[in-house]
C-alpha cells in the first residue's frame, strides 16, 4: 500500500486482500476507461489483470506530465562518451518528438496491434521509438544491438513487424558497428518482409538506403503530423521482448499495458524511493528488460529524469566514468549489473577515480541481472558509503521479484542475498517433486500463481509454450528456472539456474543455441557448451567438441572457425571465445551429456563421478585439460 509504514505491513496488506491492494496501486495511473475487474482468473494462462480497463502507456509517460505543467522538466539526459555528446530532452520535447514519430509510423501504415521492431544503439531515438509505438497502441520488439543478423532475422520472422526502426551504426569502444548491413542481411534471411524501415543516420557511419523500403528517420519525423494517443485494453500487448530459452529459438515474452504501468509506477517509490523530478540512472541497454522497464517506462511514468548512457563502465574513457555521470547529473539512484562494478573494481580497486567527483546526490546503488558476488557488493558499499541493494528479476517478470525497499527502510545488508519478495509475489522453494521446503533448504524458486501484474502473461502467439516452459512442472506454480533458498529472516538467496541458461556479463544466453551453432560445423560430431566461472563477466561460455571420424585438420583451425561461427550467427554479445576439441564427452548410460560435471572441472571444483556415467574415464581427459 502506498503509504504503508513497513515492509511487513505492505506485504501483509497484499496477502490479505490482493484486489484491494492492486486497486489502490492502480490509482497512480491515468486510465481512459476503468477496469471491469481487478483480476479475471479465467483469462489466459493463469488469469489477467485489469480486464476491460483502457489506457495508453505513452500518455502515462509523457502527455500527463506536460498537461500537469511539468513540460520544461528534463525527461531524458542522453550522455554518450562514445559520441562525445550530452543532451537533455524536456518532457515537452520528448512528447513533441514522440508524437511526430508516431505520426511517421502511422503514415507508414502502423496501427493498433501491429508490430514494430526496434534495432538501435543507446540513442534517445530508441526510447522515442518505443514510446511512439506505444502511443499508436502498436507492439514493439526491441532487439539488442550486439546480436547478429541471424538472431535479428529470427525475431523478424516471429514478430512479423510492419516497420523496423534502426540506425546506421552503433558505437563500441574502438569500432563502429554498422547496423544497416546486419539489418539488410536479417531481412534477406527472413520469410517475413517489413513494409518499411526507418533509419536514423548517425554521422559516424552513414547507411545506404534502399529506395521504396528505407526512409530517413529525421526526414520522416520532420515531415510527420503529430499523432495522438490510441487507448488500448490493459490486457493488450505493449511489447514483445525475446529472451534466451533452453533451445536455440528465443522466447517472445509478452508484456501487457495495464499491469505493467501499475507495477512500474509503484515500484519507483516502493523499491527505489523516488518521486517526480528525481534523477535516476539505469546503466544497461534498451535491448534488455532492465532497459525497457527502468531506462524508459518506469522513470518516465513517475515523472523522473532518466539518464541514458551510451558508454561502458571502463574505457570510456576510464573506470571513473560512472562517478563522472553521477556527479554531473546529480543521480539519486544508480541501477546497473554487478559485472559493471567488477569491471570498475578490477581497474581501480582503491576507487581513486572517485576523487574529485561529488557523489553526495547518490542515495543507493541497485544491482541486478546476475547475483552480486559478496566481495563486489562489499567493495561498492565501502567505496561509496551508500546502501548496495541486489535485487532479483527476469525478463518474464518485468519488475523485481525480490528487492530491498527504500520506501520502507532497507533490510540489514546481507552480501549475496537478493532481498525479500515484493508484495505481489508468493515465493517458495520447492523440491523436484513440487513439495514446499522449509526455510534454509535449497531448491527450485517458484512463485505461486497468479503472478502479479506486470509479469508476462504469455509468449508471443504461443500460450502452449508458455504453459510448458513455466507452469507445467509444478501445477499451480510458476517455475522461475532459478535455484536458491529463503533464510529464516525471509531473505532470498538466488544461487543459479536450474536449466541451460547462462549469464555472461549480466546478459542472459542459451548454451543450447550455441551448441546448435557448433553442431552445424561440418567437422563436428557432437558438442557441449557450458558457462565457466569468469572473474569479470560472472560466467563465460566454453565449448567442447568431438570431431567426426577421419577429420585430420589442425584442431586450432577448427576451434577458430567455431569461435567465428558463433559470433557470426549469435553475435559478439555471446562472448564465445573458447572452443576445445576433445576425444569424447562424458555421458550418462542413456546418452545425456554430463554438462554439470564438465562445468565443475572447468571451474576447478571437485567433480565426483556420477553413478549414471557410461564411462568414468571420460572425465579424465577434461581433468588433464584443466590441470586437475
Ligand atoms: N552492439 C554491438 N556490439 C556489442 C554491443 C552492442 N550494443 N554490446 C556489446 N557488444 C559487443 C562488445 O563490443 C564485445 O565485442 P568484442 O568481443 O569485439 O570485444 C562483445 O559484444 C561482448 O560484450 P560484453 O560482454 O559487454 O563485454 P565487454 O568486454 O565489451 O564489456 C563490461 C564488459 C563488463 C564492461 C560490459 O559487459 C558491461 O558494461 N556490462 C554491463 C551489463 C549490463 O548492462 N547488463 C544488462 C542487464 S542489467
Ligand atoms: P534476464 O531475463 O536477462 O533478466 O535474466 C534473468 C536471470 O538472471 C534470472 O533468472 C537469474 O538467473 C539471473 N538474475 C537476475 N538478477 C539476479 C539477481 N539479482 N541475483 C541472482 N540472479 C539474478
Amino acid at each position: 500500500m502506498t503509504n504503508a509504514p513497513s515492509y511487513a505491513d505492505a506485504y501483509g496488506d497484499w496477502m490479505r486482500d490482493p484486489a484491494a491492494y492492486w486497486a489502490e496501486e492502480a490509482a497512480g495511473i491515468t486510465w481512459t476507461k476503468p477496469w471491469e475487474k481487478i483480476f479475471d482468473p479465467s483469462m489466459g494462462a493463469f488469469g489477467q489483470w485489469f480486464p476491460g480497463g483502457e489506457l495508453n502507456t505513452c500518455y502515462n509517460c509523457l502527455d500527463r506530465h506536460v498537461e500537469a505543467g511539468r513540460g520544461e522538466q528534463a525527461a531524458l539526459i542522453y550522455d554518450s562518451p562514445m559520441a562525445g555528446t550530452v543532451r537533455t530532452f524536456s518532457y515537452a520535447e520528448m512528447l513533441d518528438r514522440t508524437a511526430r514519430l508516431a505520426g511517421a509510423l502511422a503514415a507508414l501504415g502502423v496501427t493498433k496491434g501491429d508490430r514494430v521492431i526496434i534495432y538501435m544503439p543507446m540513442v534517445p531515438e530508441a526510447a522515442i521509438a518505443m514510446l511512439a509505438t506505444a502511443r499508436l497502441g502498436a507492439v514493439h520488439s526491441v532487439v539488442f544491438g550486439g546480436f547478429a543478423a541471424a538472431e535479428l532475422s529470427t525475431r523478424i520472422a516471429d514478430a512479423k513487424p510492419k516497420v523496423i526502426v534502426s540506425a546506421s551504426c552503433g558505437l563500441e569502444p574502438g569500432r563502429v558497428v554498422r547496423y544497416k548491413p546486419l539489418l539488410d542481411a536479417a531481412i534477406a534471411m527472413s520469410p517475413h518482409q517489413p513494409d518499411a524501415c526507418l533509419i536514423l543516420q548517425r554521422p559516424q557511419a552513414l547507411a545506404d538506403l534502399q529506395p521504396g523500403r528505407d526512409y530517413d528517420f529525421d526526414t520522416a519525423v520532420a515531415e510527420a503530423v503529430p499523432h495522438g494517443c490510441v487507448p488500448v485494453l490493459a490486457t493488450d500487448p505493449l511489447y514483445v521482448l525475446y529472451t534466451s530459452g533452453t533451445t536455440g529459438k528465443p522466447k517472445g515474452v509478452v508484456r501487457d499495458n495495464g499491469g505493467h504501468a501499475v507495477v512500474l509506477w509503484n515500484s519507483m517509490k516502493m523499491i527505489y524511493g523516488l518521486k517526480a523530478g528525481d534523477v535516476w540512472w539505469t546503466a544497461s541497454d534498451v535491448g534488455w528488460v532492465v532497459g525497457h522497464s527502468y531506462i524508459v517506462y518506469a522513470p518516465l511514468m513517475k515523472g523522473c529524469t532518466s539518464v541514458m548512457y551510451e558508454g561502458k563502465p571502463v574505457g570510456t574513457p576510464d573506470a571513473g566514468a560512472f562517478w563522472r555521470v553521477i556527479a554531473q547529473h546529480k543521480v539519486k539512484i544508480l541501477f546497473t549489473a554487478p559485472t559493471a562494478m567488477r569491471a570498475i573494481k578490477q581497474q581501480d580497486p582503491e576507487g581513486a577515480l572517485t576523487h574529485g567527483y561529488d557523489l553526495s546526490s547518490l542515495e543507493a546503488l541497485y544491482l541486478a541481472g546476475e547475483r552480486c558476488d559478496p566481495p563486489t557488493g562489499v567493495w561498492a558499499f565501502e567505496l561509496l558509503g551508500k546502501p548496495v541493494v541486489d535485487h532479483w528479476w527476469q525478463t518474464e517478470t518485468g519488475w523485481p521479484i525480490t528487492a530491498g525497499f527504500l520506501q520502507f527502510g532497507l533490510f540489514p545488508f546481507k552480501p549475496g542475498s537478493g532481498g525479500r519478495p515484493c508484495p505481489g509475489y508468493d515465493l517458495h522453494v520447492l523440491d523436484d517433486e513440487g513439495n514446499v521446503l522449509p526455510s534454509g533448504s535449497t531448491g527450485n524458486l517458484c512463485l505461486r500463481l497468479p503472478l502479479p501484474p506486470g509479469c508476462g502473461p504469455t509468449l508471443w502467439q504461443d500460450d502452449e509454450n508458455y504453459r510448458r516452459s513455466y507452469l507445467s512442472d509444478f501445477p499451480g506454480w510458476y517455475r522461475t528456472g532459478d535455484a536458491g533458498m529463503v533464510d529464516t529472516d525471509g531473505d532470498v538467496w538466488v544461487m543459479g539456474r536450474t536449466d541451460d541458461i547462462i549469464n555472461v556479463a549480466g546478459h542472459r544466453l542459451s548454451t543450447g543455441s550455441m551448441e546448435e551453432v557448433l553442431a552445424s560445423h561440418k567437422d563436428v560430431a557432437e558438442c557441449a557448451v557450458i558457462g565457466a566461472k569468469d572473474e569479470l563477466k560472472g560466467q563465460t561460455p566454453m565449448g567442447f567438441v568431438v570431431l567426426k571420424a577421419g577429420v585430420s585438420r589442425p584442431e586450432a583451425d577448427i576451434a577458430r572457425e567455431l569461435v567465428a561461427l558463433v559470433r557470426e550467427r549469435i553475435g559478439p554479445v555471446a562472448a564465445f571465445k573458447d572452443a576445445r576439441v576433445v576425444a569424447r564427452l562424458p555421458k550418462t548410460r542413456s546418452g545425456k551429456i554430463l554438462r554439470a560435471s564438465i562445468r565443475k572441472i572447468a571451474d576447478g571444483e571437485n567433480a565426483p563421478v556420477p553413478p549414471t556415467i557410461e564411462d568414468p574415464t571420460a572425465l579424465d581427459e577434461l581433468r588433464t585439460l584443466f590441470g586437475g
